[in-house]
């Protein structure tokens, strides 16, 4: 959570004693960066929240799928940075979206909610940013990485639903490259969406959408593809 600390006034330019006790100022970020390691949400806690808010058998697994993805995508592009955290964007970022389906909602709604419950800004941002109408820009690769992620995992398991098996493991990557040309297939799946997300985060199509498939398969049990 945001939270104002004034400045310090100038003071002296002399260097404090040694023994002298630690500033006001410091004393202020030392207590920050503890709210702040306090305040860390965990996958528990996110997972807490999508179930309050959605009851839906599909959308919750959408939301595993898009975890999955997001932490694939983390230790792929950002070594340095926490994949579980990226899950937790993913398995959030339509957690309001049964209960505020309307674009003057969603993911609006959402991201009040998400910084009541102490979720961090830059996972909002990203969250706001995967519905382009929002207009919110993606200037983090978890923002990118969300973005180009999300629509796919729809299309994936919609790709998966029509095979004889009804598997993911049967869907092959070149034919859901073929299958983004037809219209009539998954029609409510954006293909721009799609194609932007690609091209924002710098990557080949065909590897992304195999890539994806990977990091689903390794839940297929629990997202029943
Ligand atoms: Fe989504």
């Amino acid at each position: 959570m945001f939270r104002f600390i004034p400045r310090e006034d100038a003071g002296s330019p002399e260097a404090p004693r040694p023994d002298a006790p630690p500033s006001l100022s410091h004393r202020r970020s030392r207590a920050f960066a503890r709210d702040k390691l306090t305040n860390v949400k965990t996958r528990d806690d996110a997972l807490a929240l999508l179930h309050e808010f959605t009851k839906g058998d599909s959308l919750r697994k959408h939301a595993l799928a898009v975890e999955q993805a997001m932490k694939a995508c983390a230790r792929k592009y950002a070594p340095d940075e926490d994949p579980v955290r990226w899950g937790i964007c993913g398995l959030l970022h339509d957690f309001d979206y049964e209960a505020y389906p309307n674009a003057d909602q969603h993911p609006w709604v959402g991201s009040k909610i998400l910084e009541e419950r102490g979720f961090d800004a830059d996972l909002r941002q990203a969250i706001l940013g995967h519905a382009p109408y929002t207009n919110i820009p993606r200037e983090t690769l978890m923002a990118k990485a969300l973005f180009a992620c999300d629509e796919l995992c729809g299309f994936l398991t919609a790709c998966a639903l029509v095979q004889p098996g009804k598997t993911l493991a049967e869907v092959k990557p070149a034919s859901v490259k073929k299958k983004l040309k037809d219209k009539a297939f998954a029609r409510t799946v954006s293909r721009d969406d799609i194609y932007n997300g690609v091209k924002e985060l710098g990557v080949d199509l065909e590897e992304h959408i195999a890539f994806v498939r990977e990091a689903m398969l390794e839940i297929s049990h629990e997202i029943g593809v």
